[in-house]
C-alpha cells in the first residue's frame, strides 16, 4: 500500500528518492518523506497529500557527498495521513521508512513506553526505529537490528539508517514487495521496479524473511539460515515511465491502449486455428476437473466473467471467491482443483496470502497478472501475463480487457486440449477474438457522445448497472469504476434478481445503465428494463438494438459474439465513469481514500 525507495552511494540523493517516489505515488499518497545520513549530517523532509508537497519542502536541499537515503509515499493503514504519521519515522539518530502492517506493534509500543519511550506517532512503523535504538544500546546496529526484526510479527519491507552507522543501509522484507537494484558502486532499493529503471542495471527480489545490510558498494543477505549468497538479473525494461501522450489522464490514455495492448495479449497465443499457450506445459491441465478462481476488486469481477466462460467452453467446474472472505471462511479444497489468481499489481495481500492457503493444501497455482516477478507470480506455479504495460490509473481498465481476454483464452485453450467443443466451435471463439482489437478502439463519436450524455447523471440517489450472464459482472465493474472516480454511490446487479427488492428503489431519480447485448438473453434483459421504466426509473440503455423506452440510448455495433459486445460495453461504461468524474471536477487518476495496490488486509 505504500511505496519506499533507499539510496547508498555518492550520487545526489534527494533526486534519486523524488524520482523514485514519483513511480510509487500510486501506491498511495497521503503523505511523503525522505530522510538523508551523510556523516554527521542528519537531513529529514515530510509532508502531506501529493508528492509535490515534499518536493517543495526539500527545494533547497542538496545531498551530494557519500552517504545513505531513505524515503516513503504512505497510504493509511494506522493514524490519520498528517505530517506525525508520515515517514521516515525518527528515533533519537535513525531513520526508519516501512510497507505493511507491524501486527504486534501494540505490544511492542507497550514495552518500549515503559523503557521511558516518547512516540511521536500512532502509527505501527515508529515501534520498529525505537526497538531498534533500544537494541543498539548494548549490540552493534546490525546484530540490533536482526533482533528488532525478530520481534516483529506481520507484513513489511523496511529501510533503516542511523548515524551509529551512517555508511550502512539497513533493510528487510516479509510480506510486502522490495527489490535491490545495483549499479556499480550505487545501491538502489525500491517496492517496484518502475521506482529505479533507468537507475539501477542490476536488481534481486527480495524473498519474504531475508534481510541484511548495503555497505562499501555490497549488500550482504541473510535469511533464517543465515549468511546467504543471491545473483542478481538485469534489469530489462528502459525507462518506460508512462507520460500521458497528450491524454488528460493516465485513465483515457488507457482506455485508449486496450485497442493494443489487448492485441499484445493475444500475440504469440492465438494463431489462426489454435490457442498456444508456451508458460503451461502438456500435461499441466491433467487431473485438474476444477477451477477455483481467488482476486479482489476489478479482478474479482473478471474472475466472475471468466468462470462463464469456463465452464461453458471448457466443461469444467469453475467458481469465484473475494478473497479476503476465502482468507478466513476455512474452505474446503481438493486437489483435482486448479487454484487461479488474478492480480494486475501482483501485490494484493489478501490474493496473495489466499494462494499461499492453496498451495498449502496441495492445490496446483496460477496467476493471471500484469508485473512479472511481482509477488503473486513468484509464488504461483505458472504465471500468465496480461502485457497491458504500466497501469497507471487507479481504477483499472485495461488491465481489466486483458485479464479477460487472458482467461477467454485459457478457456478455450483448455477446451481445445480436451476437444470439450467442436472444431467449428474453437474456430468461431478464435475469429471473436481476432476482432476484439477493432471492438476496443474508443471512437472520436463514442467519446463525444458520452461527453454529452454524462451532464445528466451528476446527481440522483444513485445508479443501478444490470446486466445477465457475462454482463452481470461487466455490471459490477461498471459500477465500480463509477464509484470510483466520481464518488457516486452504484450498484452492479444481475437484472433477474431487480424484481427480488430492488425495483422498490425505481424512480425518476435512479439512473439504471442497462447491458442489453443482441447475442445473450436480450429478451430477458429488455422485459427486466421494461418493468424499470414501467416505474419511471430513468434509462441508459446500452444496446446494438434500438430500444424506444430508454431515456437515453448508446447504440453499439458488434452483435456477433458475446464477448465482442462485452468488450464494447466495457468500453462504454468506462468513458460513462471518466466522463461524470472529469464534470465533478475529481482526480481521475488518484481518486480519493484510494491505492493503486492494495498490499495490506
Ligand atoms: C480497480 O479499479 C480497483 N482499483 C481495485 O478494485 C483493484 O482491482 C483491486 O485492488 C485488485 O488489485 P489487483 O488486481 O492489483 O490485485
Amino acid at each position: 500500500m505504500c511505496g519506499i525507495v533507499g539510496y547508498v552511494g555518492a550520487k545526489e540523493k534527494k533526486e534519486i528518492l523524488l524520482d523514485g517516489l514519483k513511480e510509487l505515488e500510486y501506491r498511495g499518497y497521503d503523505s511523503a518523506g525522505i530522510a538523508v545520513i551523510e556523516g554527521n549530517n542528519l537531513n529529514s523532509f515530510k509532508a502531506v497529500g501529493k508528492l509535490e508537497n515534499l518536493v517543495q519542502k526539500a527545494k533547497d536541499f542538496k545531498a551530494d557527498s557519500f552517504g545513505v537515503s531513505i524515503g516513503h509515499t504512505r497510504w493509511a493503514t494506522h493514524g490519520k495521513p498528517n505530517e506525525l504519521n508520515a515517514h521516515p519515522h525518527l528515533g533519537k539518530n535513525s531513520y526508519v521508512v516501512h510497507n505493511g502492517i507491524i501486527e504486534n506493534y501494540q505490544e511492542l509500543k507497550k514495552e518500549l513506553i515503559a523503557k521511558g519511550v516518547n512516540f511521536l506517532s500512532q502509527t505501527d512503523t515508529e515501534v520498529i526505529v525505537h526497538l531498534f535504538e533500544q537494541n543498539a544500546l548494548d549490540k552493534e546496529p546490525f546484530d540490533a537490528f536482526k533482533s528488532t526484526i525478530d520481534r516483529l510479527d506481520g507484513a513489511y519491507a523496511t529501510l533503516l539508517i542511523t548515524q551509529g552507522a551512517p555508511d550502512t543501509l539497513f533493510f528487510a522484507k516479509n510480506g510486502s514487495p522490495m527489490l535491490i537494484g545495483f549499479d556499480g558502486e550505487d545501491i538502489y532499493f525500491a517496492s517496484s521496479d518502475t521506482a529505479i529503471i533507468g537507475k539501477a542495471k542490476e536488481v534481486y527480489y527480495l524473498e519474504d524473511g531475508e534481510y541484511g545490510y548495503a555497505k562499501d558498494g555490497k549488500v550482504e543477505l541473510f535469511d533464517a539460515n543465515g549468511k546467504k549468497s543471491f545473483t542478481t538479473k538485469p534489469l530489462s525494461s528502459d525507462k518506460v515511465s508512462a507520460q500521458k501522450d497528450g491524454y488528460r489522464f493516465f485513465m483515457e490514455k488507457e482506455i485508449y491502449e486496450q485497442t493494443t495492448v489487448i492485441a499484445d495479449t493475444m500475440m504469440g497465443r492465438v494463431l489462426e486455428s489454435e490457442i498456444v499457450l508456451d508458460e503451461l506445459d502438456s500435461d499441466f491441465f491433467d487431473g485438474i476437473n476444477a477451477i477455483k478462481i481467488c482476486a479482489c476488486g476489478t479482478s474479482y469481477h473478471s474472475a466472475l466473467a471468466a468462470s462463464y466462460l469456463f465452464e461453458r467452453l471448457a466443461k469444467v467446474r469453475c467458481d469465484v471467491e473475494i478473497a479476503s472472505e476465502f482468507r478466513y471462511k476455512k474452505p474446503l479444497l481438493s486437489d483435482d482443483t486448479l487454484f487461479v489468481t488474478i492480480s494486475q499489481s501482483g501485490e494484493t495481500a489478501d490474493t496473495l496470502e489466499a494462494l499461499k492457503m492453496a498451495k498449502r493444501a496441495g492445490l496446483k497455482s496460477l496467476s493471471i497478472c500484469n508485473v512479472d516477478n511481482s509477488s503473486i507470480v513468484r509464488e504461483s506455479d505458472v504465471a500468465l501475463l496480461t502485457r497491458a504495460g504500466i497501469e497507471k490509473g487507479v481504477a483499472s481498465t485495461k488491465a481489466f480487457a486483458t485479464q479477460t481476454m487472458l482467461l477467454w483464452i485459457l478457456a478455450l485453450y483448455v477446451a481445445q486440449e480436451r476437444q470439450s467443443i467442436s472444431k467449428d466451435l474453437i474456430a468461431n471463439e478464435i475469429d471473436a477474438m481476432r476482432h476484439s482489437p477493432k471492438v476496443l478502439k474508443v471512437t472520436d463519436e463514442l467519446h463525444a457522445k458520452m461527453h454529452r450524455l454524462s451532464k445528466r447523471y451528476l446527481h440522483g440517489h444513485g445508479f443501478f448497472f444490470i446486466g445477465r450472464d457475462i454482463f452481470f459482472p461487466l455490471a459490477l465493474e461498471g459500477a465500480l469504476k463509477l464509484k470510483e472516480i466520481s464518488y457516486l454511490h452504484a450498484e452492479g446487479y444481475p437484472a433477474g434478481e431487480m424484481k427480488h427488492g430492488p425495483i422498490a428503489l425505481a424512480d425518476s431519480n435512479l439512473f439504471t445503465v442497462a447491458l442489453m447485448p443482441k447475442s445473450l438473453l436480450y429478451d430477458k434483459i429488455k422485459s427486466n428494463v421494461e418493468e424499470l421504466s414501467a416505474r419511471d426509473a430513468t434509462i441508459l440503455a446500452i444496446s446494438p438494438l434500438a430500444f424506444d423506452l430508454a431515456d437515453d440510448f448508446v447504440q453499439t455495433k458488434y452483435a456477433s459474439h458475446p464477448m465482442l459486445e462485452f468488450f464494447e460495453m466495457m468500453v462504454v461504461t468506462q468513458l460513462l465513469a471518466l466522463e461524470i468524474s472529469v464534470r465533478l471536477g475529481n482526480d481521475v487518476d488518484m481518486p480519493r481514500n484510494l491505492a493503486k495496490s492494495v498490499t495490506v488486509e
